[in-house]
């Protein structure tokens, strides 16, 4: 074998990913944006990668030409006893790589994805016990035998300590690493202590240092400590949630762990979110040719009934209306913001009285603010598109997308620096031009206000700077290729610490 080749075989890597939501099958946010382009970035480096979700009601299995694999997969619930999985297959669109979806009527055969009308599912536990056990009984069936597990958040944080006990001394995982991802501390998966019955790994690790917290089951918590490497979607969270103003009572465990700790940062899909090659806005325009993002603009305005003027500054706002999202913030900042010749526009759904709050403040302003509640793709290309301005008062962020969509379609990001939020946005400088967001540290409507201000000040005084930051914005780019590189060598080093532990 020449050298070369034989150099490529060495390097191909064989990758699980297991995500509870990956794009386009289901998303409630950006952590189904990493797992569906991730695995293709991956692919595209040459790695045997294989992706594992569930089976969902809203997956639509004729539209994503799924196969139902033959047989079924038996998957051990402890006390419950053996529950029986189907598996369809299909692939991540324009790619060839595999993703598996488990399919289990009752655990999965429901409109929402965790929770129905802001409720969780009484058994989110059990759902999630046995989609990690069903990724391991898959990767058997399967025959795959792993490189490294990449699990994340707390839906599939247990399969690390699967790996550690259940399946220890299994043949198919003899040299199988895990790394988890943490994509938001806040959702750690506690239950009731009930569930180590069926997650049925011994009882034994059932204490402080490993799936107990305060007498519950904390699922997030024993991925931390049996995970071989943990990454935090950006490196300013990875420091972050060593404090206790970002670490949810993990904090102390974590910095414990901070030898195993990562920061590699989220990429964007730039086939998917680009004003170049965008199909779901009214017209592609790019840095050379901004006449296009004039057209979305009027546009966005006419969609939202807001009156079509073109030297008003519009800022767009989306995602999920949770606390996270700066929503308290903003709420309280919305009569002095409503005070600036300004237009906002919002997309988002989640908390009740944010939807009601939003909803009441358009009535209140209808020729400066516009609201849709609910959740709509193709609305949050065109607010990107159309938009000058991005709000994200996030309370913490560990990477957040949203930004980094929008510098690429020059929409100048306002931004609390936090979490990925700081990692990257760069701040104007009036002086120097340079820059290419605007951003506030003190999460208060003084500093929200202060800020906007401080763009909109700019947008009608500072033309040529404003344009400036918006052409800095247009030219940014965070490529998959480069984070996908980050995880390869990661994922390496999670190998040779397994190779060198087991000699
Ligand atoms: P998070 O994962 O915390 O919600 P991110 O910024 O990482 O935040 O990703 C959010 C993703 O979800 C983005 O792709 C964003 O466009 C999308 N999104 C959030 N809310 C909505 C909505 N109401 N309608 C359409 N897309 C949304
Ligand atoms: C989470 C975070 C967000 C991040 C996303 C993808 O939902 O809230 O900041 O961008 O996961 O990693």
């Amino acid at each position: 074998m020449k050298k070369s080749q034989k150099r490529k075989v060495m390097y191909k890597l064989k990758l699980l990913i297991a995500a509870s939501e990956v794009v386009p099958f289901a998303k409630s946010g950006g952590l189904a944006d990493v797992s569906g382009a991730l695995p293709k970035a991956l692919r595209a480096l040459g790695h045997d990668v294989r992706v594992v979700m569930p089976r969902y009601y809203i997956v639509d299995r004729e539209k994503y030409g799924l196969k139902r694999l033959e047989g079924t997969l038996g998957v051990p619930m402890g006390i419950m006893g053996e529950a029986w999985a189907g598996i369809y297959e299909g692939v991540i669109p324009d790619s060839d790589v595999p993703v598996y979806f488990i399919d289990h009527e009752g655990f999965f055969g429901r409109k929402g994805l965790y929770d129905e009308e802001g409720e969780g599912y009484g058994d989110n536990d059990n759902r999630f016990i046995f989609f990690s056990r069903s990724v391991m009984q898959l990767a058997k069936m399967l025959r795959f035998k792993p490189d490294v597990i990449h699990v994340n958040d707390w839906h599939t944080a247990l399969i690390p300590i699967l790996l550690n006990t259940t399946y220890r001394n299994d043949p198919d995982f003899k040299h199988a690493g895990t790394l988890l991802s943490i994509h938001n501390l806040q959702h750690q998966g506690k239950f009731y202590k009930g569930a180590m019955d069926v997650l049925d790994v011994g009882w034994e690790h059932f204490n402080a240092n490993e799936l107990e917290e305060y007498d519950g089951v904390n699922f997030l918590k024993g991925g931390i400590v049996h995970a071989d490497a943990i990454n935090a979607v950006s490196k300013k969270y990875a420091q972050e949630i060593c404090t206790p103003e970002f670490g949810w009572g993990l904090d102390t465990l974590i910095k414990d762990k901070a030898y195993k700790l990562y920061g590699i940062l989220n990429g964007v899909d730039y086939d998917e979110w680009s004003p170049a090659v965008d199909t779901l806005i009214p017209r592609t325009f790019d840095l050379d040719d901004l006449g296009g993002k004039e057209v979305c603009k009027l546009a966005l305005q006419k969609e939202f009934d807001l009156p079509q003027l073109s030297d008003i500054p519009i800022i767009g706002l989306v995602g999920r209306l949770a606390e996270q999202k700066g929503i308290t913030l903003l709420s309280a900042a919305i009569g002095k913001l409503m005070e600036l010749d300004i237009q906002i526009v919002l997309l988002g759904a989640g908390e009740k009285w944010a939807e009601h709050f939003f909803m009441d403040v358009a009535d209140k302003y209808p020729e400066k603010f516009a609201c849709y509640v609910g959740y709509q793709n193709d609305l949050a290309h065109q607010i990107e598109a159309g938009s000058d301005l991005f709000l994200m008062p996030s309370l913490f962020e560990p990477c957040g997308l949203n930004q980094i969509y929008s510098l690429r379609y020059g929409t100048v990001p306002i931004v609390r620096a936090t979490g990925g939020l700081d990692d990257t946005i760069e701040n104007y400088d009036s002086e120097s031009k340079s820059g290419t967001g605007f951003k506030f540290y003190d999460a208060t409507p003084e500093a929200l206000i202060g800020t906007v201000k401080w763009a909109v000040d700019t947008w009608y005084q500072d033309k040529t700077g404003f344009e400036q930051v918006r052409r800095n914005a247009m030219q940014k780019r965070f490529d998959w290729k480069e984070a996908a590189q980050g995880y390869e060598d990661l994922y390496r080093h999670i190998i040779a610490g397994r190779l060198s532990s087991s000699e």
